[in-house]
């Protein structure tokens, strides 16, 4: 059930799940109601209050000031002194703008975003709204749109220029949400390089507070999320109001609680370093926001992304497709292989059970390590001789499929593009450029660049035949400039990259609709819902130490599913953190999304060889509960010496529960896990065990879990549904 009620000015979006209610003012302005449980019908009353006046028909912006009222889409310069969500300076130079209602319609499914990534799903009703500025000319054009039975809305905007004057938006957010009280905290995921998203919570204070990113990617430090909870909400109870931008540029993501305790999420593109000049009847279209409620804590706030992104995001080819078992040559061999080394490596993954093997860096120009090649897309034959197409031949003889690595948007100096193309790179004339990882960005805004960008991916994909593509990204921006834009436009780079990259993407999906796109960039750096819509997974993090991704994967199941996040067992001392963990432990770790290895597997023991096998079998056989089923985290390593999680199918028949004890502890009893999401009228045998016990009491008693002693000690338990 979706319905789109509009009555007496109000406008009601609702389904099973939640309620979106805004009104129209009698002078036209787009004031915001409410955001939460379904309700049956909604009066302004409050809001009136909260605006200062008996009845909102009183409310008029010279008597009473917009500071007070709740909008969806405020500006700056008429008596908002909060954070609005669009700046636009008109010709005279002034920024005041005035946006009323024009026209609302009801659409029947979602109207594609143009250029972006963005839900999709026939499911769906749409709302559109127009709203004009008089003044000046420029429209603002809203979509909302709710899916069946998925707690979330989710929001985007589009700016046109219908006056006669060139305009220069300075800001524009994709979603602007006021609520009435202040009695939440702020939850963000912000992290570094090898920690990304590591989960930060706190209580909200007065103005501002907030991440972003001006790196040119959604980046390591900061996730295109927020949420607000009640100070009381755990995992399992309490409101939770969770934000995400389909976006993988610069963004920002920040509540301003204002001098009457009214805090303002705000969540879009990042306005520092940005402008976009609209001519009169151009138009900006900016990233759509997904906004989604829980009154089940944040477990209900993480299925409410869940069920968006993989109903309505990822790619339909692959969501509910089992994800190959792959090794990954990089912390394997990093650039120093030949075909036979790589053959011996392929062997040992083929007679493990795996079922793809990826070549990453170094197979392509002259690359023996990280200055030079990047853009010569074709085969290192000193490495390789019989080039990519004859080594892909050989391992798929082997019963593998291959799977290929490239950096498309990046350039090295030392390089064949960029001796023909200097012009390709991203750059200010006169200027030295910063190498970061000694190599230069592609500019992406431009045509040719993209153009290149298509028929380098596609002939690698032909040549080789690949089923699966390593799309990597590793390094920021710096030198933001192109040369093939005006002065006037150059702050418009950042985002025209994106665009342009997107666009890459899209004509690279299209025309390779089944090679399995995993997104990197060094590690987690751009895993966002943007790229998720054309890769659906991506490497999580470069960090594959246990612990370390006891804590990356928990908080990233904030917002994403399983599913989405690579992650792979490597060897020990493990080559980011040094430490020395079970290869139990890095299996229970990395079973928790789409699973692989990243190591040699020639120098593993015999015994640890046997167990990879058996590894392999069991995560191909546990597969679609553990990637497809509800995910439910149990124990925060962020809070405790624990980590646990589970998968339970979706028939509530299967459950695989993980648990992770980071440092030993002598003379304890084995703790009690009390478990999530099975059916209590259900029986559960637990296979490494063989003990049944009813799912009521594995959710109130909980599972005991003998844990051995040693640090990084894991137990992965199987659950079965047996007749009682
Ligand atoms: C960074 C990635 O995160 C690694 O997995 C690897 O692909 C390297 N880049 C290769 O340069």
């Amino acid at each position: 059930m979706i319905e789109i009620i509009r009555e007496n000015h109000l406008i009601h979006l609702r389904n099973a799940c939640i309620s979106y209610v805004m009104v129209e003012t009698p002078e036209g302005i787009l004031a915001h109601l409410y955001f939460g449980a379904p309700l049956r019908q909604l009066c302004p009353h409050g809001l009136a209050r909260h605006a200062g006046v008996e009845r909102l028909s009183d409310f008029t912006v010279q008597e009473c000031s917009l500071s007070r009222l709740p909008q969806e889409l405020p500006s700056f310069g008429l008596g908002d002194h909060r954070p609005g969500a669009l700046t636009a300076v008109a010709a005279d130079g002034t920024t005041a703008v005035d946006l009323r209602m024009v026209s609302a319609e009801v659409l029947d499914g979602k109207p594609r975003l143009e250029g972006l990534p963005a839900t999709f799903g026939e499911d769906s009703k749409t709302l559109r709204i127009l709203l004009r500025d008089a003044h000046t000319g420029l429209e603002a054009e809203l979509l909302y749109t709710l899916f069946e039975d998925v707690p979330a809305i989710v929001r985007s905007v589009k700016l046109c220029n219908a006056g006669d004057k060139p305009l220069q938006v300075t800001r524009l957010h994709s979603l602007c949400l006021d609520l009435p009280d202040d009695q939440w905290e702020l939850i963000t995921l912000s992290g570094a390089w090898a920690r990304e998203r590591s989960i930060s919570r706190r209580a909200l204070v007065p103005g501002f507070q907030g991440v972003g990113s001006r790196n040119g990617a959604s980046s390591h430090q900061a996730s295109p999320f927020l949420a607000l909870v009640r100070p009381h909400t755990t995992e399992a109870q309490g409101e939770a109001i969770g934000a995400s931008l389909i976006y993988s540029g610069n963004f920002t993501a920040t509540v301003f609680d204002s001098q009457f305790n009214t805090p303002r999420m705000l969540i879009g593109l990042n306005d520092e370093d940005f402008s976009w000049l609209l001519e009169p009847g151009e138009s900006l279209q900016v990233p759509e926001a997904a906004l989604v409620y829980s009154q089940t804590g944040l477990d209900g706030m993480s299925q409410g992304f869940h069920v968006l992104w993989e109903g309505h995001l990822l790619p339909r080819r692959w969501v509910h497709q089992a994800r190959p078992v792959l090794f990954n040559s990089w912390e394997a061999a990093y650039f120093d292989f030949d075909e036979e080394k790589l053959l011996a490596i392929a062997q040992s993954a083929a007679e493990a059970g795996a079922d793809l093997f990826v070549l990453d860096d170094g197979w392509f120009g002259h690359r023996d390590d990280d200055y030079t090649s990047l853009g010569d897309w074709y085969t290192d034959r000193r490495k390789l001789p019989g080039g990519l197409g004859r080594l892909a031949d050989r391992v798929r003889a082997m019963g593998l499929q291959f799977g290929i690595w490239m950096e498309p948007e990046m350039i090295s100096e030392d390089s064949d593009l960029y001796r023909a193309h200097p012009d390709w790179a991203m750059q200010i004339p006169g200027r030295e450029p910063i190498r970061s990882r000694h190599q230069l960005i592609l500019d992406v805004s431009r045509a040719d660049v993209q153009d290149y960008m298509v028929a380098s991916v596609s002939q690698t994909l032909q040549d080789s035949g690949a089923a699966y593509l390593k799309w990597d990204m590793n390094r920021n921006y710096t030198n933001i400039g192109s040369i093939a834009l005006p002065a006037s436009r150059q702050r418009e780079l950042p985002h025209r990259y994106m665009l342009g990259l997107y666009s890459v993407l899209e004509r690279v999906t299209k025309a390779f609709p089944d090679v399995l796109i995993e997104g990197c960039a060094g590690g987690g750096g751009r895993f966002d819902a943007g790229l998720l819509y054309y890769s659906p997974q991506y490497w999580c993090s470069d960090n594959t130490d246990v612990l370390s991704r006891c804590r990356i994967q928990y908080a990233t199941t904030l917002v994403f599913p399983p599913s989405t996040m690579g992650s792979h067992v490597s060897a020990v001392p493990n080559h980011q953190t040094a430490r020395v963990t079970p290869l139990e432990a890095r299996f229970a770790a990395a079973l928790g999304g789409s699973f692989g290895y990243e190591l040699d597997p020639r120098k593993l023991t015999e015994a640890e060889r046997e167990d990879i096998r058996r590894q392999i079998a069991y995560a191909h056989a546990t597969e679609t509960t553990r990637l497809t089923g509800r995910f439910h985290r149990l124990l925060s390593p962020y809070e405790g010496n624990d980590t646990a999680w589970m998968s339970v199918s979706h028939d509530q028949r299967e459950a695989i529960v993980t648990f992770i004890r980071e440092h030993s502890l002598p003379n304890t009893l084995p703790p009690m896990l009390a478990l999530r999401g099975l059916d209590p009228q259900l029986n559960y045998r637990v296979e490494e065990t063989e003990e049944v016990s009813g799912g009521d009491e594995l959710m109130q008693a909980g599972l005991c879990i003998p844990v051995k002693q040693g640090d990084a000690e894991a137990v992965v338990y199987t659950l079965h549904a047996v007749e009682a």
